[in-house]
């Protein structure tokens, strides 16, 4: 068969993973493989590359995608389901290995109703998608979210600063969580749970008087003080206005606002870092290698028996098939046991 892969969406650790193993397992049941570039934008506009095993066979620990990635949505353009089934008709592409997140993968969905023989593979560092118990990129975001944190913990401590570390994770706390958990963070603020500034600092107080000088914050980049006042003036200092084909808006802003507020409110010396695309970029951690692996090499096998309008997923620690639809019908939030329970007793 001849496939296309693509990669859609933020870029992720472990895509170049998921490549490799496609290619190297897929040609040895005699596949052929193009890479279309800049995910559904590159099969709109016909733009691909060949993809030999050979090119493939160095790409494990390799950050990014060699693919590159975009945002597109067809069904955002006028005919553009129907543009690209008849693209790939016309370069005789018979199935596609579309490696993405909700975006990427419905689009990938809808495209059945073309004929198209999608499958998917998914990914995100926010792991939020709700098909699967982890996806690769996850992991990777999180070591070096609380290898940032360890590092903010000793220049805090010799200010005797509070420093707020604000991660991505779009609407799902789930990288805030985790890494406030390694990283020994004081206080953890994630989307799923409005925060109250004034009980924030309050907190901060008391485990001033306990002694504890310093302290880190870790902020989601989509929490959101409770509805009021706070709720107004953080969207004031935040929204920036841009949204994508998807809807989505960009994120960010509010560590930054809240290490204004909590220095107004306490007279705390305080300070922000944003650890932003540092999450996303280099190399995999192996957990995020292996993932990406197993992910792929399902693919492949999944392409072998002709399996179409699936993505691959993890449940139970075992690798499954999942019907699309399923796998990108709701997103996947933060369990907050993990947060009241597992967190919670080393907060404050
Ligand atoms: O979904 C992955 C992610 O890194 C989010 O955590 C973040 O909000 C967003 O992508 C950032 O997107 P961009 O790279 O377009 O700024």
């Amino acid at each position: 068969m001849r496939v296309g892969i693509l990669t859609g969406g933020g870029d992720c650790p472990g895509l170049n993973a998921v490549i490799r193993a496609v290619v190297l397992t897929g040609s040895g049941s005699g596949h052929e493989f193009v890479g279309f570039l800049d995910g559904w934008r590159g099969v709109l506009d016909g733009r691909s590359v060949t993809l030999e095993p050979s090119q493939c066979e160095d790409l494990l620990a390799r950050g990014g995608t060699i693919l590159g990635t975009s945002r597109t949505n067809p069904f955002k353009e006028a005919g553009g389901g129907e543009g690209a089934a008849k693209m790939l008709d016309e370069m005789e592409v018979e199935a596609v290995v579309a490696i993405g997140g909700d975006d990427t993968l419905g689009v990938a969905h809808r495209l059945a109703e073309f004929d198209v023989a999608c499958v998917g593979v998914p990914k995100t560092i926010d792991n939020d998608l709700s098909g699967t118990e982890v996806t690769f990129g996850f992991d990777t975001a999180v070591q070096i979210a609380t290898e940032a944190i360890d590092r903010l913990h000793t220049t805090a401590e010799s200010h005797h600063r509070i420093i707020v570390c604000e991660v991505m994770g779009r609407h799902a706390g789930w990288i805030a969580t985790h890494a406030g958990i390694a990283g020994g963070a004081a206080e953890i603020l994630v989307p799923e749970r409005p925060f109250d500034v004034e009980a924030l600092c309050a907190r901060l107080e008391r485990r001033r008087e306990r002694g504890r000088l310093s302290s880190i914050v870790v902020v989601s980049e989509g929490a959101v003080p409770v509805a009021g006042p706070q709720a107004e003036a953080a969207e004031l200092a935040t929204a920036s206005g841009t949204v994508d084909q998807f809807g989505h808006a960009r994120l960010g802003g509010i560590g930054a606002w809240l290490a204004r507020e909590i220095e107004e409110r306490t007279g705390y010396e305080c300070r922000e870092t944003t650890l932003g695309h540092t999450q996303r970029g280099g190399t995999p951690t192996a957990f995020d290698r292996v993932l990406a692996t197993r992910f792929g090499v399902e693919a492949a096998h999944a392409l072998d028996e002709g399996t179409f309008d699936i993505m691959v997923a993890l449940q139970g620690g075992q690798i499954v098939r999942i019907p699309l639809e399923v796998g990108v019908g709701t997103s996947k939030s933060l369990d907050l046991d993990l947060l009241d329970r597992v967190a919670g007793p080393f907060l404050g």
